[in-house]
């Protein structure tokens, strides 16, 4: 049994189908990318599979339950977290404080969830800034406690939105690497990752969504030189350079 199914996802915003007709299966222990244009609607599709949206049709179902109807914090529960493209952390709160939220969704008790969310905040490598208000970390940082934030719910999936986007060579490959440490330790992933080289390094196979559809998906290796592919990423590449 797959760990998590969707079937025939779609959304709508007005006259824009974000994401239409979208299955897809991952099963428990792998590491999926989810790539795909600006707009292709990548986000979008972890709000539908996160509760944060609902979807005008089609189902999602993990570790065998519907998921559709329940709230996001019903779906963190049952061990499906999500991080945040736009990371919003709480500025004026430390580093252990933020992690903390996500760690009481496990760890009634406040004293638990702080030593939870301080034995996160290790392992993404934010031991010594556990008192640093979020405000005052950088960009690089604030994702990495993004990452916390949503490993301290202890998921078995994870879904990551952009978590390299921003982030320096030697950073990104800071966080190449830790996500391979969260998945060698038991984790499911789902990776929304605009860094090629990063999504192809880190999957066993690659969605890719164009105008809210899948429109091919396979082994990195194949996917790199699907032609559908190519011509999504060049008619992007053209968008970014016509003139004004
Ligand atoms: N809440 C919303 N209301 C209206 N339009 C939205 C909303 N969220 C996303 N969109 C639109 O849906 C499309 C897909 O967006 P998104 O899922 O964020 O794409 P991606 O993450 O692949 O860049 C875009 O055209 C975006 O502007
Ligand atoms: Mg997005």
């Amino acid at each position: 049994m797959s760990l998590l199914e969707a079937r025939g996802l779609s959304k709508r915003f007005g006259g824009l189908q974000a994401v239409h007709d979208l299955s897809f299966a991952l099963a428990e222990g792998e590491m999926l990318g989810l790539i795909g244009p600006n707009g292709a609607g990548k986000t979008t599709a972890f709000n539908l599979l996160s509760g944060f949206l609902r979807p005008d049709a089609g189902s999602v179902s993990f570790r065998g339950r519907p998921l559709v109807g329940l709230k996001p914090h019903a779906i963190c529960r049952l061990g499906l977290a999500r991080t945040f493209q736009l990371v919003r952390p709480f500025p004026r709160m430390s580093a252990l404080d933020n992690v903390k939220v996500g760690a009481l969704a496990r760890h009634a008790h406040p004293a638990a969830a702080a030593a939870r969310a301080a034995a996160v905040l290790e392992r993404v490598g934010l031991a010594g800034k556990q008192g640093v208000r979020a405000a005052g970390l950088t960009l690089a940082e604030r994702k990495r406690l993004e990452l916390a934030r949503a490993l301290a719910t202890e998921p078995t999936l994870l879904l990551l939105d952009e978590v390299m986007a921003g982030l320096n060579p030697a950073e990104t490959e800071t966080m190449v690497q830790l996500i391979g440490r969260i998945h060698a330790d038991g984790v499911s992933i789902l990776l929304i990752e605009h860094n090629m080289r990063a999504v192809m390094a880190l999957s066993h196979r690659i969605l890719v969504l164009s105008f809210g559809e899948r429109i091919a998906e396979g082994p990195p290796a194949a996917i790199a030189n699907h032609p559908k592919v190519i011509e999504a990423y060049l008619g992007e590449e053209y968008v970014g350079t016509a003139p004004a």
